[in-house]
C-alpha cells in the first residue's frame, strides 16, 4: 500500500513510518522539520519538506505520490506553545489539518489516520479510565484544536467518502522524544538525570498528577492497524492505569542511578490533573492493546538516549 505520512520525521511519526515500511508499505513523509529532523527518517524513504499550510506545495506531493492512506501526524504538539499562542497553535494544527484533508479530498486518498490527544482534549475527566463516550471540554488552546480537526474527519467521510480513523493517544514515551522539548516528561527527566548537570529535573506541581505512559511502537502499530480497519471510528489508546509523575522521577532515577532528591516547581497551567484511557474499543475494533509493560518501555528509552 502506497502510505504517506505526514510529520514522519518528528518523535511518532518516525516510528509509524518504520513500523508501515516493516509491514512492506511504501511510504514518503511530509514534514518541514519544525521539531522533527532529518536523521528521524530512514535513507529509503522520500522527505518531502513542506510545511502541510502550504496548499500548493502540498497537492503537488500528493499528485506525485497518489498515496492510498495518510497518516496524519504533524502538529505543533505543545499544550504550553499553544497557551502562549493560541493563533499560531491553531494556524498549523487546523489550518494545517484542513490542507491536508483538502489534499486527500483533490487526489482520491481512501483513507486518513489522525492523530488525535484523549488528555488533552477530554480535559479533567469525570471517571477513568476514561472512555470515548466521555463528555469533551479541552483546558487549553491545543486540546480545543485537536478535538475540533475530529469534526472535520467526520465531515470529510460523510460528505465526500474519506474513510477516517481517529486515534485518540494518550502519553507516548519512547526513543527519539525530543529531552529538550515542551512535552514528554519522560524525555525531559531521562535527558537531564543522564545529564547529571544543573538544574536537575523539576517536577511541576506536587507530582501527583497522573498520565496514561504508552511506549512509542504500541501506538505505531495502532497505525498501521488502521490502514484496514476502524473506518468512521475513534479510538483511545491508552493502558487504562495512571502514573504519577513522582512515580516516574523515583523509577528513572533508580534505573539511572540518579541520587539527588526531587526539586518541585510551579504547575503549569491548562494540565489536566488525573487521566488514563480506556482502550476497549480499540481492542475489540482494531484489535489493538499496549503491548509494552512501562518498566520495559522505560528501559528501552533510557537505554536509547545512553
Ligand atoms: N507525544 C505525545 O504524547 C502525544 C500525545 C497525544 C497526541 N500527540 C499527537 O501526535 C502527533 C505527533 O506528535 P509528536 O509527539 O511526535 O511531536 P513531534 O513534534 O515530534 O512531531 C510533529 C512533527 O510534525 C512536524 N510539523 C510541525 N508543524 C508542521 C507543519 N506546519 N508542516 C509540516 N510538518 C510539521 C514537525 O517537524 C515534527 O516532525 C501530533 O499530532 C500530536 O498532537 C502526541
Amino acid at each position: 500500500m502506497k502510505v504517506l505520512v505526514t510529520g514522519g520525521a518528528g518523535f511518532i511519526g518516525s516510528h509509524v513510518v518504520d513500523q508501515m515500511l516493516s509491514a512492506g508499505h511504501e511510504v514518503s513523509v511530509v514534514d518541514n522539520l519544525r521539531t522533527g529532523h532529518r536523521a528521524n527518517v530512514s535513507p529509503d524513504v522520500e522527505l518531502h519538506d513542506v510545511d502541510i499550510r502550504d496548499a500548493v506545495a502540498l497537492r503537488q506531493v500528493f499528485e506525485a505520490q497518489r498515496p492510498e492512506v495518510v497518516s496524519h501526524q504533524a502538529a505543533q504538539a505543545s499544550v504550553r506553545l499553544s497557551m502562549e499562542d493560541p493563533v499560531g497553535d491553531a494556524d498549523i494544527n487546523v489550518i494545517g489539518s484542513l490542507q491536508v484533508l483538502e489534499a486527500c479530498r483533490y487526489s482520491g486518498v481512501r483513507k486518513l489516520i489522525y492523530a488525535g490527544t484523549g488528555g488533552a482534549a477530554v480535559g479533567e475527566p469525570r471517571y477513568t479510565p476514561v472512555d470515548e463516550d466521555h463528555p469533551v471540554n479541552p483546558l487549553s488552546p491545543y486540546g480545543a484544536n485537536k478535538h475540533a480537526v475530529e469534526h472535520y474527519c467526520s465531515l470529510y467521510r460523510a460528505n465526500w467518502g474519506l474513510q477516517t480513523t481517529i486515534l485518540r493517544y494518550s502519553n507516548i514515551y519512547g526513543p527519539r522524544q525530543d529531552p529538550h522539548g515542551e512535552a514528554g516528561v519522560i524525555a525531559i527527566f531521562v535527558g537531564q538525570m543522564l545529564a547529571g548537570g544543573d538544574p536537575g529535573p523539576t517536577v511541576n506541581g506536587t507530582g501527583e498528577q497522573e498520565r496514561d505512559y504508552v511506549y512509542v511502537s504500541d501506538v505505531a502499530e495502532a497505525n498501521v492497524l488502521a490502514l484496514e480497519r476502524g473506518d468512521g471510528g475513534m479510538y483511545h489508546l491508552g493502558t487504562g492505569l495512571g502514573t504519577s509523575v513522582n512515580e516516574l522521577f523515583d523509577r528513572l532515577a533508580g534505573m539511572i542511578g540518579y541520587r539527588r532528591p526531587r526539586q518541585h516547581g510551579a504547575a503549569l497551567p491548562g494540565e489536566v490533573y488525573k487521566i488514563a484511557l480506556s482502550a476497549e474499543r480499540a481492542k475489540r475494533d482494531l484489535g489493538w492493546q499496549a503491548r509494552v509493560p512501562l518498566e520495559a518501555g522505560l528501559r528501552l528509552t533510557v537505554e536509547s538516549f545512553r
